[in-house]
């Protein structure tokens, strides 16, 4: 079918899993403004498809995404920049109610690396090559890079990858637990890999699964006692739904439970 995006492909590739492909080949997937609101657009739209359950978000093999679009940068003002607010509509994929797994293979850079870290789950092929190396350019990480980092691989080594601008390997980002797994060699492993746990995550009921997403992305955001209190809750709210009663029927029946996400 013809594709109604210039910078990204979506495709279908298993049951109830949505595939988005960055596709700027010549520059490394470089990330600009229209890529972006390509992205959101497609995004947003596999996220209400309710024959959709889960969205896997990769790059090409040689590239994730370099990072944003340097030659588009170069010559913003102050006023450019703050004024048109730039970045702020960059972070939507992190307010996607469905899972969107990350499968990198190649260079996450700079803005690479920051939208790889928006996704709930990254998957990465052993050539992953991560880093922020935005400290070489006169800046600094402006896409979750200092925020995201430190709360999940703590403050020395997001200072040393910050300030330095290094790169780090997907074997140093899956022993810090930035990545979930770093699948096996060859070209278009990780895609396959990831469209792999999407498909079983969308084969689990919907609305548990939005609650699950809720409920560790809350850890961010509230104290122990808060967020304990918030997953009970969400718990208890789930016994409202049909799925809960199958799920747990079948259990007791010893059959496969079937959803119907509602
Ligand atoms: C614009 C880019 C680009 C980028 C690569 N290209 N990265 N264009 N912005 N971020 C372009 C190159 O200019 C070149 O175009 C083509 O892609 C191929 O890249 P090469 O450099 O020739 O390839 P190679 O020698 O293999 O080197 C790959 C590389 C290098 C190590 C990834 O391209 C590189 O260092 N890129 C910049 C990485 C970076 O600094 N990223 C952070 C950006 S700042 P031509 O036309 O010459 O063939 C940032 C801020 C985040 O991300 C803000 C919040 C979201």
């Amino acid at each position: 079918a013809k594709q109604p995006y210039e910078h990204i492909l979506v495709s279908r590739p298993a049951h109830g899993v949505g595939l988005i492909t960055l596709n700027r080949p010549k520059a490394l997937n470089a990330l600009n403004s229209p890529l972006f609101e390509e992205l959101n657009k497609a995004a947003e739209e596999l996220d209400n498809d309710h024959s959709i359950g889960a969205l896997v978000l990769t790059g090409s093999d040689r590239a994730f995404a370099a990072g944003a679009d340097i030659k588009e940068m170069k010559d913003k003002t102050y006023s450019d920049v703050f004024g048109n607010r730039f970045l702020e509509s960059w972070t939507k994929i992190q307010n996607l109610r469905k899972p969107i797994i990350a499968a990198v293979s190649g260079y996450a850079l700079g803005g690479g690396c920051e939208l790889a870290l928006m996704c709930d789950i990254i998957l990465a092929s052993p050539t992953a090559t991560f880093g922020q190396p935005e400290i070489n350019l006169g800046v600094i990480p402006g896409g979750g890079g200092t925020q995201r980092l430190i709360r999940s691989i703590g403050k020395s080594r997001t200072m040393e990858l910050v300030l330095t601008g290094r790169n780090f390997s997907a074997v140093e980002a899956e022993s810090w637990g930035i990545v979930s797994k770093v699948v096996g060699e060859g070209e278009g492993q990780v895609v396959k890999e990831a469209v792999q746990l999407a498909e079983k995550i969308a084969g689990k009921g919907r609305l548990a699964v939005q609650a699950g997403k809720e409920a560790v992305n809350a850890a961010y955001e509230l104290t122990l006692a808060e967020g304990l209190n918030f997953e009970r809750r969400l718990f208890h709210g789930l016994f409202a739904t049909h799925d809960q009663k199958e799920g747990m029927s079948a259990f007791a029946e010893k059959r496969k439970a079937k959803f119907t996400h509602s």
